[in-house]
């Protein structure tokens, strides 16, 4: 608090800065409500287009409204030339996904070659909703592609959305089991309350800028690593684990010298993450289908120990499992390289993003809270020739 009595609110925690009907987040009882639905009633069970559907329109759709869902974004899921040229030139940089990906949905405001037309029934926003959410994978796929010296492979119509993005990264139409698995991914991270790039759309859109300016400005918040998050470095652990009899010794090692152990702990939730239950649900069903058994039962061995641990190291900090933990596994038992994993994050989030602009261009007003000066009021000019 300022000697004058403003109470200043660093990083806005515990402000309510909007209302929402997409997500609830208790972070106390470990709860998360996907509009109106909790977790577990729909992570493993809607595609993601009914998930689309159900963000942008509040309700499940019915077969029809599901058709024409599905149909609408495959049409737009095909690259811009411009965009694809774009990607082209910055691979050969060598640039970053996040930041390739950030460049690429910038660049879907231009309606070029190779571009589907958008939807002339919809408002601008919702025709560049629709063409970021189906392009979002195209880009991710593409660019990692051209990353790795390969042509991209183009997007097939007759596959959904979460098979398709699998099939244009390695040529091969996923099973249904490995598309079930990725579903579930997106499903489960797909909103997450006033979240830090959530809000940097919203406050973008709040401003009647374009849906493609709030959702590029997205991307660049999502990308830093205390929001993105790094499953890279929960999985780099359990490999460097190895086997369950190392675990003890070698978390121990990791407490004893102050370290943090990734994929443990959480702002909001104070109680295991209800999407680590989703997440591991889902692993476990695809490791046994077509997956590395092995490395599922050494992930369970790490996450028992690593929570003895923490509450032996750390007791009363209710440190528990978080999202990243099986994360990294469920989306490395789909073969996405570690380099893939925010991205993939983003390609679900986009609709997220979508909605809450939606929801603030309805409803809300301009985002424009305060700041106090902490500087001095009491200098005077001094020409060049004076300044020290
Ligand atoms: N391993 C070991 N100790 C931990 C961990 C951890 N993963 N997380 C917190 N602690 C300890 C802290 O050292 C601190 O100990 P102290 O009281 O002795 O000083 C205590 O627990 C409280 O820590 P804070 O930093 O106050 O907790 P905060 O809520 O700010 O941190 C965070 C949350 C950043 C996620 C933290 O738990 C962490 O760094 N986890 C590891 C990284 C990770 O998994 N990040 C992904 C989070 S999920 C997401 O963002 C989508």
């Amino acid at each position: 608090m300022s000697a004058n009595g403003t109470v200043v609110s660093e990083g806005l925690e515990g402000i309510v800065a909007a209302q929402t009907r997409l997500s609830s987040v208790d972070g106390q009882a470990g709860e998360l409500v996907i509009a109106g639905f909790p977790l577990e009633e729909l992570a493993d069970k809607a595609t993601f287009e009914e998930v689309i559907f159900l963000l942008w329109h509040d309700s499940l759709p019915n077969a029809q409204g599901l058709g024409r869902m599905s149909a609408g974004l495959a049409a737009q899921r095909a690259l811009p030339a411009a965009t694809l040229n774009l990607l082209r030139d910055v691979a050969k940089e060598r640039a970053s996904v996040m930041d390739a990906l950030r460049m690429g949905a910038s660049t879907l405001s231009l309606q070029g070659e190779n571009a589907a037309p958008g939807d002339p029934r919809l408002d601008q926003a919702r025709r560049d909703a629709l063409s970021l959410v189906a392009r979002f994978p195209t880009i991710v796929a593409a660019y990692w592609r051209l990353l790795n010296g390969e042509e991209p492979i183009a997007p097939r119509a007759d596959l959904s959305h979460a098979a398709n993005y699998l099939y244009m990264l390695s040529g091969e139409a996923p099973s249904a089991e490995r598309t079930r698995g990725l579903e579930t991914y997106l499903n489960t991270v797909v909103d997450h309350g006033l979240n830090a790039s959530t809000f940097a759309a919203r406050v973008i859109i709040a401003t009647q800028s374009d849906m493609v300016s709030a959702i590029t400005g997205a991307v660049g918040a999502l990308k830093g690593p205390l929001h993105g998050g790094a499953p890279g470095p929960a999985l780099d652990m359990v490999f460097e684990i190895g086997e369950a009899a190392n675990a003890e010794p070698y978390l121990r090692r990791k407490l004893e010298a102050g370290e943090r152990l990734m994929g443990f702990g959480h702002r909001v939730y104070k109680v295991r993450d209800p999407r680590a239950d989703e997440l591991a649900k889902a692993a476990e069903i695809m490791f046994k289908a077509d997956g590395d058994m092995a490395l599922y039962n050494l992930v369970q061995d790490v996450e028992q120990t690593a929570l003895r641990l923490l509450e032996e190291y750390k007791p009363g900090r209710k440190l528990q499992t978080n999202v990243e933990f099986y994360t990294a596994l469920l989306l490395h038992g789909l073969d996405l390289p570690t380099d893939l994993f925010t991205p993939t994050f983003a390609i679900s989030r986009v609709v997220g993003w979508t909605a809450h602009c939606f929801e603030q261009q309805a409803t809300g007003r301009l985002i424009r809270p305060q700041s106090m000066y902490s500087g001095t009021k009491d200098r005077r000019w001094q020409s060049i020739d004076q300044r020290s």
